[in-house]
């Protein structure tokens, strides 16, 4: 049976090439949310759109992972049919020929999903696309902020670190200075198979530059983004790879002596949650032993001047 319709379908392709064109099936896309969050009350909805042109359809059929859950075949009564989908279920009142909404996903239902498409005789032109989607347990709590100080002085090096709740899938983490992205630390990929929940945490270490430098009037200095790649496959190896994963950042401290830091949780589009900020000043500033070192610097060098200027009118005169 299936057979023939193969061999019909080749033949009638064979004519359709050669006729020049209608019957077919074009421009098929699929349209699935990237992420969307587990739970009760939660929803994806998944969207096919193609132009069938002269043709009728056939049917629609939906897969996860290569196992069908939807099919939409107009011809039959009723027109749909639903297949187990272990871990949500399927809205009926809002899926068709277009489109499939699934409800109260839980995360092991994270991968590939497909649409494929049939037209009907003669030609059963049938096109399939695929795209991917994350069923999303974001952390419980927002992310944590810990730093070595709270207050610097110019030179040091500040040892900050933030750390965030187990989560499917480990979330990215970004540093924020004053509101400017500085950093991030970006969470591998991790098996298409595993929907473990793991935590993430990112170290960052800045440096604060000497006063000289800031007299240069630069701000912040890092120039591009710094990134560093957690590996939360192989998460436990990460003592011998510690020093590589501490982000840097070179900072000349802003006028006021004062600046804020945080730490941002990200899962792709659809949780971002921050922690708190961490107000950071410098210690009470010394400007007197600076600027006594610079003058006491500077009166050295006038009185070796002047003392050679005197000798030297001492001996001119003497001539
Ligand atoms: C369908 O594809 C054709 C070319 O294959 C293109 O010209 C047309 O704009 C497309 N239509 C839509 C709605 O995307
Ligand atoms: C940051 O975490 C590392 C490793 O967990 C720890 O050795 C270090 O003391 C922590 N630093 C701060 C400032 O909490
Ligand atoms: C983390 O960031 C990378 C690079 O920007 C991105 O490809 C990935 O999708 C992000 N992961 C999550 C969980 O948001």
């Amino acid at each position: 049976m299936i057979k023939m319709r193969r061999i019909c379908h080749l033949i009638f392709r064979l004519l359709f090439l050669l006729d020049g064109g209608v019957w077919s099936l074009r421009n098929l896309t699929i349209s699935v949310p990237r992420a969307v969050l587990s739970g009760e009350g939660q929803s994806a909805i998944l969207r096919c759109s193609y132009d069938l042109e002269d043709a009728a359809l056939y049917s629609i059929r939906w897969y996860r992972a290569e196992t069908e859950f939807y099919r939409f075949v107009p011809r039959e009564m009723p027109p749909t049919m639903v297949f187990p989908l272990p871990g949500a279920s399927v809205d009926l009142t809002q899926s068709d020929h277009q489109q499939v909404r699934i409800v109260n996903l839980n995360r092991r239902l994270s991968g590939d999903y497909q649409c494929e498409v049939s037209a009907d005789a003669p030609l059963f032109h049938t096109d399939i696309r695929s795209a991917p989607l994350t069923v999303v347990d974001p952390p419980f709590r927002a992310p944590h902020l810990t730093i070595s100080r709270g207050s610097y002085a110019r030179g040091d090096v500040l040892r900050a670190n933030c750390s965030v709740d187990e989560a499917y899938p480990a979330p990215n983490i970004t540093w924020k200075l004053d509101d400017h992205k500085i950093a991030e630390t970006v969470s591998w990929r991790t098996s298409d198979l595993d929907f473990k929940e793991r935590g993430a945490f990112s170290q960052l270490e800045i440096t604060i530059l000497e006063a000289e430098h800031y007299k240069m009037g630069l701000t912040y200095t890092s120039a591009s983004l710094n990134r560093a790649y957690q590996d939360t496959y192989y998460g436990f190896e990460k003592e011998q790879k510690e020093d590589k994963e501490i982000l840097r950042y070179t900072l000349i401290p802003p006028p006021s002596g004062q600046f804020t830091l945080s730490c941002e949780a990200k899962i792709f589009e659809i949780y971002t949650r921050k922690s708190e900020p961490m107000y950071i000043r410098e210690d009470a500033p010394h400007p007197a032993s600076v600027t006594g070192e610079d003058s006491s610097g500077t009166s050295i060098a006038h009185s070796a001047l002047l003392t050679s200027i005197c000798a030297g009118a001492v001996l001119l005169h003497a001539l």
